[in-house]
């Protein structure tokens, strides 16, 4: 357990370095097959998104290449049919999480980034996406500053009232940022999970109270099976971990029994797809496509003379997971397939 801790804590550490506001990578294709028209948008819901990498598409700004801007830079977005295999922001080979949650409402991919919102002839229809990774509750440009600007957005009538009668929001703070860092003390330990979880239910609380009808809030992944935390292990298999189980008991206590929350269980999900019981969907499920050479490094890393600094694997389709924290576009969306259904049924469509 402590090494998993050691562990956890060096690969949010890694996440956290000094001017990590925000690697976004932003890839969205449509040869990841989402299972949607893409012709047109006739969605009734408008999407807003908060969050870190996993719904990051296209926040961070495209500054020097870093580990939080490593979205906008190559191999990003190589399975990008939609974009031509370039990086578009977002932290994967292709689509996002909130690209695919996107899918599922009708549209064709996330809605625009809050950074491309205020350029000239966007189409805020479909919603904004306010997550940046990087983001945690407590970290980064946090879970609080996004739903900050939300409000502003409201407050000057570029998100209208009335915009929010069919509106549906994403809280995907799952990428464990918050977690990069953690007290070694359990007891600490147990009070700083409490806190992150609560900072959760009160993003939650301030979004029902602007008028978002219906939220879909992610549970922690299995930190333990991220490539961070199994590279220790020549990727053989997940660390047992003691913050996954702990976060998701508090968030389920305190928003499992609200009728406007759909809470998405990507411990199972995640968990279900890298350690199969019986059906195997990637042959690869702990080792990353983009691995960087050294553990402190990040996906797309190159030296002074421009050198990588990472190896990319062949087919990204067989790997779950993109890089030492994200999965691939394949991976989303055998993830989201798997939880589909149930955001379908809670949204009564
Ligand atoms: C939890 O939050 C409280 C109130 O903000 C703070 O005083 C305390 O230090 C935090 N505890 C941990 C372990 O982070
Ligand atoms: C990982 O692989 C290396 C090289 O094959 C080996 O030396 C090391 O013992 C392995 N570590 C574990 C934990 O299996």
């Amino acid at each position: 357990m402590e090494s998993l801790l050691a562990a956890a804590c060096f690969a949010f550490l890694l996440l956290n370095a000094p001017g990590a506001e925000s690697r976004r990578c932003h890839c969205d294709d449509d040869g990841d097959g989402g299972g949607v028209d893409d012709s047109s948008d006739q969605s009734p819901y408008k999407l807003f998104v908060f969050g870190d990498s996993f719904a990051d598409a296209g926040n961070a700004l495209k500054g020097r290449l870093g580990l939080n801007t490593r979205g906008w830079y190559e191999p990003c977005g190589v399975s990008d049919a939609r974009h031509g295999g370039k990086p578009t922001g977002r932290c994967s080979d292709g689509m996002v999480q909130s690209d695919f949650v996107a899918k599922i409402l009708g549209h064709k991919e996330a809605p625009p980034a809050e950074r491309v919102r205020r350029h000239d002839g966007v189409d805020l229809s479909p919603g904004i996406n306010f997550a940046d990774a990087g983001a945690g509750v407590l970290l980064g440009w946090n879970l609080d500053t996004q739903i900050d600007v939300f409000r502003r957005l409201l407050r000057h009538k570029i998100v209208d009232d009335k915009d929010l009668s069919q509106s549906v929001a994403l809280v995907a703070i799952s990428a464990g940022v918050d977690y990069s860092d953690v007290p070694s003390d359990p007891a600490d330990l147990d009070q700083y999970i409490l806190n992150v979880t609560d900072g959760i239910v009160d993003g939650v609380r301030q979004l029902q109270d602007l008028g978002v009808n219906d939220l879909l809030v992610n549970l922690l992944p299995p930190i333990g099976c991220t490539p961070w935390n199994t590279r220790a292990y020549n990727y053989t298999e997940c660390v047992r971990d003691s913050i996954t189980g702990l976060h998701n008991k508090h968030l389920k206590h305190k928003l499992g029994d609200d009728d406007s929350v759909l809470l998405l269980d990507l411990d199972t999900v995640f968990k279900g797809i890298v350690t199969p019981k019986t059906e195997k969907l990637f042959y690869h499920r702990h080792t990353p496509c983009c691995e960087s050479a050294d553990e402190e490094g990040f996906c797309g890393q190159v030296d002074g003379d421009g050198n990588k600094q990472y190896t990319l694997c062949d087919g990204p389709d067989d790997y779950f997971y993109w890089d030492n924290t994200n999965p691939t576009q394949a991976g989303w969306k055998a993830v989201m397939e798997q939880l589909e259904g149930s955001i379908k049924d809670f949204l009564g469509s």
